[in-house]
């Protein structure tokens, strides 16, 4: 059985004492998580190592890197290594999300070697794709998106596939209060799983948890994670406030 994952995307956002308070809170809730489902923190690269502390005794709760180099270790000023973040005993990364796509510009190749990099060192990729407002707006959406994933992900071999996380965040709906509707969602979720069981077997593509993204909060998340192939989400506003992100974890399929 897949994993049901919800998954916080902290960006840019707190100073360390408030991330520090926010991991506090969200820890003194009572989760029941099951065996079949997990939360990761997507924290700031100065608060990884806090993080870890925080949640070494926790059960199902895994801190996440929000990024990382395309290179090894090197002459890479400002850059972080995947083989850095395994070091710590950081096993998840986001990688590929729109707004390294636009503000960075990462393009389907970079990300390419960016999940390569994650890869030979262990840590798993939280892959994220979706489309802009317009692509959606010419009902572009599901070629754009295919292209995406084939660019950056049909190298890998089936075992390396295995290990994906994948977000699907229309640009759209990320930070602007517009959530896609839950068929949207689920639409473009079966649609993401087709690409995958197209190249490497419906078995491999029924494994990989695809997360939902964009304006997800307490109030939605139900909806949304209730349909068949949205398995979480990756959550960015909405995972600052810990009894907002402690619904949307209780908002997970079973
Ligand atoms: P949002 O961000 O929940 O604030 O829309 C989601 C994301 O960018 O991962």
């Amino acid at each position: 059985m897949r994993k049901q994952i919800a998954a916080a995307n902290w960006k840019m956002n707190l100073t360390f004492e408030q991330a520090d308070q926010l991991i506090n809170e969200l820890l003194n809730f009572s989760f029941q998580l099951n065996d079949n489902q997990l939360v990761l923190l997507g924290v700031p690269f100065p608060y990884l190592m806090m993080a870890q502390h925080h949640l070494r005794l926790s059960n199902g709760i895994f801190v996440c890197a929000q990024n990382c180099a395309s290179t090894s270790n090197g002459a890479y000023t400002g850059e972080v290594s995947a083989e850095m973040l395994k070091s710590m005993d950081i096993s998840f990364v986001i990688i590929g999300h729109s707004e390294r796509r636009e503000y960075y510009h990462e393009n389907n190749a970079l990300l390419s070697e960016k999940v390569n990099k994650a890869l030979e060192s262990k840590v798993k990729p939280v892959f994220c794709c979706g489309e802009p407002l317009a692509v959606r707006e010419g009902n572009n959406q599901n070629s754009f998106v295919e292209q995406q994933l084939k660019e950056s992900l049909f190298h890998l071999s089936s075992d390396q596939i295995r290990n994906f996380i994948i977000a699907y965040e229309p640009i759209w709906a990320i930070g602007t209060g517009k959530t896609a509707t839950s068929e949207q969602a689920q639409e473009m979720h079966a649609h993401i799983r087709n690409v995958f069981a197209e190249k490497y077997g419906m078995e491999i593509a029924d494994s990989i948890s695809i997360l939902y993204g964009g304006s997800v909060k307490g109030a939605n998340a139900a909806d949304i994670f209730g349909k068949p192939d949205v398995d979480g989400g990756l959550v960015g506003g909405a995972s600052l406030v810990a009894t907002e992100f402690q619904k949307i974890i209780n908002s997970l399929k079973a």
